[in-house]
């Protein structure tokens, strides 16, 4: 794909790090932004050496934290006045209740607010790409999940980490939905993913019961490297140049659940999520 500049999120780990890979693999000048600078620093000398690319660098951010996201946004404009490929994949769930640096639900945060607060800092880069993509990884689990904006990020409920991630994931799909309506006059373009069971590192930041589910399900999970083929499709592929506003499993085209395809929530959700990271537009 030339001397495209492309930045992958949660790039240290799993499919993030595959796509990163793929990515490096293309050619392209790669940014990956994880939050362990120690770890970022390995994966971009062995990313180095098993591509030959030298031009792969690491962006530290907590993506939990608005300020660390505001931080590396800057960083990364200040490196290249156009960003060709957004890939938001990172992510997490929390198996017990945990509050952001923002006072925001943990999971809410760093899997939605992040990406939507990254992704419009961005806007300038983005356009002034030469058709630039949003790739935002959501997930399957978005099913049987709603929004409630009574309660958005889900703080004052009881808390399961299960409906928690729901409700992040299907905030990515309806993000992406309006990012395509709302950006519909600049030649980027949006679409989210779901990356099919994925034996990774998913899972394992929670405690020994959590990990434990985790661990069993993966021996029927697919490998980082098949998870990562959808994000690398859509953040390369000619074949979905000019397509946006969609959701793709297995590299194809497919439709989520009727909440994620609600204009009017996703439009809220648009609303809600400019005044709780404290964007004007
Ligand atoms: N695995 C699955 O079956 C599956 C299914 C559907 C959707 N997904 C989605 O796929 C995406 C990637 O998941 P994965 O399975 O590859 O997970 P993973 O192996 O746990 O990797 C997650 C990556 O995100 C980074 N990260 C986590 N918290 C962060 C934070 N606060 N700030 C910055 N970076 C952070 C991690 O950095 P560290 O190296 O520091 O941990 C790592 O690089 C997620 O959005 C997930 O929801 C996964």
């Amino acid at each position: 794909m030339g001397q495209k500049w492309v930045i992958v999120t949660g790039a240290t780990d799993g499919i993030g790090l595959i796509t990163a890979r793929r990515m490096a693999e293309s050619g392209a000048s790669l940014g990956l932004v994880a939050r362990n600078a120690e770890k970022g620093a390995r994966v971009v000398e062995d990313l180095k050496r098993e591509t030959n690319n030298s031009d792969i660098r690491f962006f530290k951010a907590d993506l939990s934290k608005l300020d660390d996201v505001r931080s590396v946004a800057e960083e990364i404009s200040a490196a290249n006045p156009q960003l060709d490929v957004l890939v938001n994949n990172a992510g997490a769930m929390f198996v017990g209740k945990q509050m952001s640096a923002d006072g925001f639900e943990m999971t809410f945060a760093l899997n939605h607010l992040s990406v939507f607060l990254l992704t419009n800092l961005l806007k300038d880069q983005l356009v002034s790409a030469d058709g630039g993509r949003v790739v935002t990884v959501a997930s399957m689990a978005h099913r049987g999940s709603d929004l409630n904006f009574a309660d958005l990020d889900g703080q004052k409920g009881s808390y399961s980490a299960w409906r928690a991630y729901q409700r992040s994931k299907l905030a990515n799909i309806l993000f992406t939905r309006e990012l395509a309506d709302r950006w519909k006059e600049t030649r980027v373009t949006a679409n989210c993913l779901h990356p099919g069971f994925v034996a990774s590192r998913f899972g394992e930041n929670n405690n020994a019961a959590f990990s434990t589910f985790f661990k069993v399900g993966k021996i029927f999970a697919i490998s980082p490297e098949k998870g990562a083929e959808t994000s690398v499709h859509l953040a390369s592929d000619e074949s979905v140049a000019g397509e946006t506003g969609g959701y793709f499993i297995k590299k194809k085209r497919v439709q989520p659940s009727r909440a994620a395809r609600n204009a009017d929530t996703a439009k809220r959700l648009w609303e809600e999520s400019l005044r709780m990271t404290g964007l004007t537009t």
